[in-house]
């Protein structure tokens, strides 16, 4: 059994909440950090509700439900972390942004053992560590959507990251969050990244350009491949600002075409049709089907 016990959550979002989540029902103390009381308000309702699914598909009991709710705390104070021995970082996929609250938690965490891990999806996990005194604690968990549901998790270690590192954090994914571990080195995008994203972009571009429906596409992939969605249907689910923010980076790091996020992609970002989140992307969500 790992000895971590007290787990911080930077950002409570569709990945904080669910890696909140799981921490506490696998019996940690866990501690969310959000921007202000309406986002943390947000994010507990986001945990409620997931929780509340687990119950009617029986995944869970009523009293599991309920212990693992009372094991969390939304604060908007990043202060409130200070005694965590794992912070996980599940902020919005911004690297200023992230580097600030690397910088910040550096500042916080009084455990000199703490583990501060990133839930990027793309941003070197180096440029976190060198925003702290103490790269060689840094490491990235990278999880997965819906975090209660797929078991892979990405450890990512940099250059600097320490081997005890590393292997806390793995054995935290494996023996305490029964998760299946994957080691990447650090390149943007990792390993699932690096391959999906192209992907989802090859399919916005294909639907740009007129050449087949959302629809056709996704079917195309789900009939035709065994997806259980299609690439369309997942850039929804993931967010589209997520995904172009990902392409953004994986281009930044490889300056391969393939990278580059189409127009339309940016165009939707703009407009606010983030995806499922917010009701709509490729699809509308607002009507329950
Ligand atoms: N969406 C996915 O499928 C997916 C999968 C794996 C990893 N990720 C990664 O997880 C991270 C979060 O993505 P998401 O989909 O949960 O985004 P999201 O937009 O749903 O949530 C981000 C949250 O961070 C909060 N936030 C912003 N600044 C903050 C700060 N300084 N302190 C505390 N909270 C702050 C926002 O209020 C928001 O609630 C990103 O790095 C993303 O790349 C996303």
């Amino acid at each position: 059994m790992s000895e971590i016990q007290r787990v911080g959550v930077v950002g409570c979002g569709l990945m904080g909440s669910g890696i909140a989540e799981v921490c506490a029902r696998a019996g940690l103390d866990v501690i969310v950090r959000e921007i202000d009381a309406g986002a943390a308000e947000a994010g507990q309702k986001r945990i409620i509700a997931s929780l509340d699914r687990g119950v009617r598909s029986t995944k869970i009991s009523e009293t599991d439900r309920d212990a693992a709710l009372a094991r969390i705390h939304v604060t908007t104070d990043l202060a409130d972390l200070a005694d965590r021995q794992l912070v996980v970082e599940a902020v919005i996929e911004d690297e200023s942004l992230k580097t600030e609250v690397f910088a910040a938690l550096d500042k916080v965490i009084v455990d000199d053992h703490a583990i501060l891990a990133s839930n990027t999806s793309s941003i070197p996990v180096m440029k976190l560590g060198m925003a702290t005194s103490r790269p060689e604690q840094v490491v990235g968990i990278h999880f997965f959507n819906p975090v209660p549901v797929l078991r892979l998790v990405e450890v990512v270690t940099s250059l600097l990251t320490s081997p005890e590192t590393v292997a806390a954090a793995q054995d935290f994914a494996t023996n305490t969050l029964h998760k299946r571990v994957i080691r990447s080195q650090d390149r943007a995008g990792f390993i699932v990244n690096a391959l999906l994203v192209p992907y989802i972009l090859s399919a916005v571009r294909m639907m740009e350009s007129g050449f087949a429906s959302a629809e056709d596409i996704d079917t195309g992939m789900v009939e035709g491949c065994n997806h259980p969605m299609g690439p369309l249907h997942l850039a929804d689910l993931i967010g589209l600002d997520t995904c172009q923010a990902v392409a953004d980076s994986l281009y930044t790091e490889f300056k391969e075409p393939l990278y580059a996020s189409p127009p339309l992609l940016s165009r939707m970002v703009e407009a606010g049709l983030l995806g499922r989140k917010v009701g709509r992307g490729f699809y509308d969500y607002s009507v329950k089907g």
